[in-house]
């Protein structure tokens, strides 16, 4: 049985996954505090917490919240900073089998592309992922991702900087994602991951307050799986590059579904922090979900409904 996709076809580098199941930033660390309970090298790649050029402690407390079917979380991008980051955890990945991508932002276009160039050529590191979902700072505050010029103007600085793959990673919180879709991808954006959190809030009754500290925080969790879903479907069938599904997966059918509407990988998030081996149970699962159906290629899956 063959489970490899590519992700980046038209990098020189390429990024070759063994399988399509990676993990989702910021609910899998950095890797390492998972290997002691599974296998982590059998995953197809590792997506690292978001990385900042300066290290953050992020929002003040409370920062999550169980929500139905959801998680409500407000962490703010608490990360240790690119240069720890290229100091201590690049050398223990440069030993690992599994493609550690690392996920990065910024509050400015240069941000972004001086976090690029930091990590380039950096062993161990074998892409990049572009949040684009943090508020840009020079324009008003508003999320790079929720229009397609500011989109584009991060993807084309990003690679600029580096010859590492570039995933880009889309935030729902915008009234047309293909769009914005579009335009990262004509910007050279090697593959397209999303759905990072859908914007939400929670009052604390008895406090006649907002539960969490920053207000407002991103949901995920098994609630969101029907809106990423079809926004993977949208984009999937408006882009050339590799698509990444995310958002609510927690099972292996679920990874399917973003599978057959044209995802060429997954990522495996929330899931993870109430099952912490849930990306290999989902692994696991796709493999026998291509036994059952005699599939010898993955990719045979890919789209398969939207044919
Ligand atoms: C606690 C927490 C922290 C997150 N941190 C990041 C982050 O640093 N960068 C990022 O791009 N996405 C981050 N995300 C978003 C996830 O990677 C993912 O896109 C989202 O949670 C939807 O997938 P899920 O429903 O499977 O969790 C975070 C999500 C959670 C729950």
């Amino acid at each position: 049985m063959n489970l490899s996709v590519q992700l980046a076809p038209k990098n020189q580098r390429g990024l070759l996954l063994t399988n399509p199941v990676m993990t989702a930033s910021g609910t899998f660390g950095y890797g390492t505090e998972y290997s002691h309970i599974f296998d982590i090298q059998k995953l197809g790649a590792i997506v690292c917490k978001g990385t900042t050029l300066e290290s953050r402690e992020g929002n003040p407390q409370p920062r999550l919240a169980e929500t139905a079917s959801g998680l409500l979380n407000a962490i703010g991008l608490q990360n240790i900073g690119v240069k720890a980051l290229i100091k201590e955890k690049a050398p223990i990945w440069a030993n690992w089998r599994v493609p550690v991508i690392v996920n990065i932002a910024g509050e400015t276009t240069d941000d972004y592309a001086r976090l690029a160039g930091e990590l380039d050529g950096v062993a161990g590191i074998s892409g990049i992922e572009v949040n684009i979902s943090c508020p840009n700072i020079k324009v008003g505050g508003a999320e790079f991702g929720v229009n397609p010029e500011s989109a584009a103007e991060v993807t084309s600085a990003v690679k600029s900087a580096t010859s590492l793959p570039v995933l880009v990673k889309l935030t729902p919180n915008t009234s047309d994602i293909a769009r914005v879709a579009i335009a990262v991808a004509e910007a050279g954006a090697d593959a397209i991951s999303l759905i990072n959190t859908l914007k939400g809030m929670v009052v604390d009754v008895a406090r006649r307050r907002p539960l969490l500290g920053n207000i407002a925080g991103g949901l995920s969790g098994p609630a969101i799986k029907p809106v990423a879903l079809h926004m993977v479907y949208e984009v999937a069938g408006a882009v050339e590059v590799p698509v990444i599904g995310c958002g609510g997966i927690t099972t292996a059918s679920d990874a399917i579904e973003f599978i057959m509407v044209g995802a060429s990988a997954i990522q495996v998030g929330t899931a993870s922090f109430t099952n912490p081996r849930a990306p290999l149970d989902v692994l696991q699962g796709i493999e026998q979900f291509l036994k059952k159906e005699g599939v010898n290629n993955l990719t045979d899956l890919i789209g398969a409904a939207r044919r």
